[in-house]
């Protein structure tokens, strides 16, 4: 089944990840939309900020559901939650990220490290497979999964994050496949560098200066993106453009990772005491 974009007016939509970056520049984007919102994320306060911003510009006020994705079965209650505010989701958003920078042989499989799968992988996982039997019997409904382009760039001490995004993103074109023929569409989000807390690159210890990159974008224009590709009926959105290159050209990605990794100091990383 060949997918339409939708209109957002009206649509029931859970974000998580929404107390900042792309996941709040989102929001009010579909807000703007009149799409209907619950909002999740750890920190309360900036959801609660958020949601009387929201509710200020004439829509209803988002539903409110702190989480930590971080704890097994937290995403499956999220999704539980996110239905008994909103009645239905027609778009769940999984925006969520955790970053993790340290050398494999230190951080193994700490507590840590699975925390990064669990926030970007188990979770979404977890928070779709909830929603999916109510999109199932609409036979509608969107599915929106935040990887990142260093699925395919694979730098020294972001293995833990990098890995988890490559996961999510091979699990997203599984579930589509899993679903065509349904009326339920599967769209992958892949930014590339984007001004928020979350930069990946920015926590590298680089040996001098990190390499030359152009400057990363702004979250709302990250959210404009998105709003387009689900009102078109995209498959994948991938902003800024020029990051499609090493997803669509692997080796170049590879080659990105040699000539990056040898500016980060690898070796200092690996002094600190192996567990
Ligand atoms: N910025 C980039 O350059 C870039 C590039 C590629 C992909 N991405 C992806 O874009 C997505 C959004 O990130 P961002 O760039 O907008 O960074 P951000 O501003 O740091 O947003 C990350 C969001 O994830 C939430 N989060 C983190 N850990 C959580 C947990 N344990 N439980 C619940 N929520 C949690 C944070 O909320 P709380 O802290 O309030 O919980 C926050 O709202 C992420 O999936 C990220 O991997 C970003």
């Amino acid at each position: 089944m060949r997918h339409r974009g939708i209109h957002l007016s009206g649509k029931k939509a859970v974000i998580t990840g929404a107390s900042s970056g792309i996941g709040r520049e989102l929001a009010l984007a579909l807000a703007q939309r009149g799409a209907t919102l619950a909002l999740a994320a750890r920190r309360k306060d900036l959801l609660d900020d958020l949601a009387d911003e929201i509710s200020g510009m004439g829509v209803p006020r988002p539903a409110v559901l702190p989480v930590d994705l971080a704890i097994p079965g937290s995403a499956a209650e999220l999704g539980r939650r996110a239905m008994d505010a909103l009645g239905t989701v027609d778009i769940v958003v999984n925006n969520a990220g955790a970053n993790l920078t340290g050398a494999q042989p230190l951080v193994a499989d700490s507590a840590a490290a699975r925390a990064v799968f669990e926030v970007n992988v188990w979770s979404p996982l977890a928070l779709t497979s909830a929603l999916l039997p109510a999109m199932r019997a609409a036979n509608s409904g969107v599915i929106v999964n935040v990887t990142s382009t260093v699925q395919a760039v694979p730098l020294p001490l972001l293995g833990y994050y990098s890995a988890s995004k490559a996961a999510l993103a091979q699990a997203t074109k599984s579930l589509r496949l899993e679903l065509t023929g349904t009326g339920i569409r599967v769209l992958e989000v892949v930014p590339g560098a984007t001004d928020t807390a979350l930069r990946d690159v920015d926590e590298l210890p680089w040996k001098s200066t990190p390499p030359p990159t152009l400057p990363p974008v702004a979250p709302a224009s990250t959210a404009t993106a998105i709003v387009r590709g689900l009102e078109r009926g995209a498959r994948r959105v991938v902003h800024p453009r020029y990051s499609l290159l090493p997803l669509e050209v692997p080796v170049l990605g590879r080659m990105l990772a040699t000539v990056g990794g040898r500016r980060v100091d690898t070796r200092g990383a690996l002094a600190g005491p192996i567990r």
